[in-house]
């Protein structure tokens, strides 16, 4: 069994709470940012310029990026569908910022009303502006495995998505089990496809749990390579646009089962744990 060190990638204040039903202040996702803030993540993705017709929850996100007590050791990280989206980022200071690409079709038209190729035409300028505005690009593969409009992914598909995001000028590829249909044997076979196109350096897993296997799934990543994950404080969380879609799979979760198995992550448990609790109070789980 192979020990690793592993970063976890908070992705809470932004796929989680884009999913919830209830309208929540921007001065409570700011503390809750401000929580994890202390934990020894380094990244936080805390924001995203899309749409409000498209995603109302997100609408706050400048005022999130820009409310928040920045920590030196944390990159602030931004969701951007197009050049506005950027421009918007770069205006609050977002300190990475991330596009989101599909290997699935029907996703692809149902997130964003684009094909996959012209998704991919749109990025190229996005991701190229991001760059010399000095900014590293995330790329985001939705529908890994499985489509809530098109059934299972071809495993070729997500190496080929993904290989032209790096070829764009994307720093790091998350590969996305949006509807968390993945077992760890297509994941394992879904990676095994996508490392032809890059190396396990550049990929991190975003598993989400809906199928309560997210973990079983982090592991057999682990063994592939893979040393970054995406994970939700609290388990918050889904997609708006892929029906079915339960959270990502929850940090403290994560954290407790890498550590039991000798990995590092770096996580001060207690601080996660105190962001849990923020996170489902939020949720409307308990009174707060
Ligand atoms: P569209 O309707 O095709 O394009 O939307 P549009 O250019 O006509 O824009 C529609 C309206 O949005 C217009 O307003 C634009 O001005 C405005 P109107 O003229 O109707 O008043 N608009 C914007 N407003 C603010 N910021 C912007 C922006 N761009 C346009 N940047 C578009 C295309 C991509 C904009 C839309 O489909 C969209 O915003 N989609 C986002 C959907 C989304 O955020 N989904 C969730 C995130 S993805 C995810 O969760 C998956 C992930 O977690 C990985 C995984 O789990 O698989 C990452
Ligand atoms: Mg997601």
């Amino acid at each position: 069994n192979t020990v690793a060190q592993i970063e976890i990638f908070e992705v809470g204040p932004r796929d989680g709470l884009q999913n919830e039903p209830r309208d929540i202040p921007v001065r409570d996702k700011i503390a809750l940012v401000d929580v994890l803030s202390k934990s020894g993540l380094r990244r936080i993705e805390c924001a995203s310029f899309v749409s409000p017709k498209w995603v109302p929850q997100m609408a706050g996100s400048g005022e999130v990026l820009m409310g928040l007590t920045r920590s030196p050791k944390v990159r602030y990280c931004a969701l951007i569908p197009n050049l506005r989206g950027l421009e918007a980022a770069i205006a609050a200071g977002a300190d990475e910022v991330a596009v989101f690409a599909s290997a699935s079709e029907g996703f692809s038209q149902a997130n964003i009303n684009a094909s996959i190729a012209q998704s991919l035409d749109r990025y190229r300028d996005v991701v190229a502006a991001a760059n010399q505005a000095g900014l590293r690009v995330r790329g985001y593969v939705s529908c890994v495995v499985h489509c809530a409009f098109d059934g299972p992914t071809d495993p070729a598909q997500v190496a080929a998505v993904t290989g032209q995001l790096l070829a764009m000028g994307c720093c790091e590829i998350s590969l996305g089990d949006t509807t968390g249909a993945g077992t760890p044997d297509t994941i394992t076979d879904m990676l095994a496809h996508t490392l032809n196109e890059a190396p396990a350096e550049v990929l991190a897993g975003h598993y989400h749990d809906t199928g309560g296997r997210a973990l079983s799934n982090i592991d057999a990543s682990v063994e592939m390579g893979v040393r970054v994950f995406d994970a939700s404080v609290g388990g918050l969380g889904g997609c708006p646009y892929a029906p079915g879609a339960s959270g990502n799979v929850a940090t403290e979760a994560v954290v407790r089962h890498l550590h039991a198995q000798g990995h590092e992550t770096g996580l001060d448990l207690a601080v996660i744990d105190k962001a849990a609790e923020l996170a489902r109070m939020m949720q409307g789980d308990f009174d707060v």
